[in-house]
């Protein structure tokens, strides 16, 4: 996918820092501001198990940490090793829900199969901050 060509390279790079030492399952993410910033993150694993933070989580994290907001991310890449697309667990979908518009691309890539899908696909019918009003 040219369009999404950068991204998805950050998102490769960022996955050898993945620290996986109990799935050896390795996972990158990169989130592209609507000004040009990049913010990384790989898959962070935890002795117990629970603590473990996904790749896509620490990107965004990091790019709420820096003071972006949702209305400034332009997409975000997700990537894997293996045989099947990775797609967000539960967990991130949750959080992804509150921290990105509906409709911003989502990049998925494992090298092989490439797709772009968006938080409303993954995550219909949610429970958001509008819940709560
Ligand atoms: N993982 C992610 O980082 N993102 C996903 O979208 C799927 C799962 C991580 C969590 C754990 O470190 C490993 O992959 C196996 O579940």
């Amino acid at each position: 996918m040219k369009e999404y060509q950068d991204i998805l390279d950050r998102a490769f790079e960022a996955m050898e820092n993945a620290y996986a030492p109990y799935s050896n399952y390795h996972v990158g993410a990169c989130v592209l501001t609507k000004d040009n910033k990049y913010f990384m993150g790989a898959n962070i694993e935890n002795a117990s198990y629970g603590l473990t933070n996904c790749a896509e989580r620490n990107a965004i994290f990091q790019a709420y940490s820096n003071g972006y907001r949702k209305k400034d991310i332009e997409a975000i890449a997700i990537v894997s090793e293996g045989k099947t697309l990775a797609t967000p667990c539960g967990a991130c979908r949750q959080v992804l829900v509150e921290l990105l518009e509906k409709h911003t691309p989502i990049v998925l890539s494992n090298h092989k199969i490439e797709k772009v899908t968006n938080i409303q696909d993954l995550l219909p019918m949610s429970f958001t901050e509008e819940d709560l009003k």
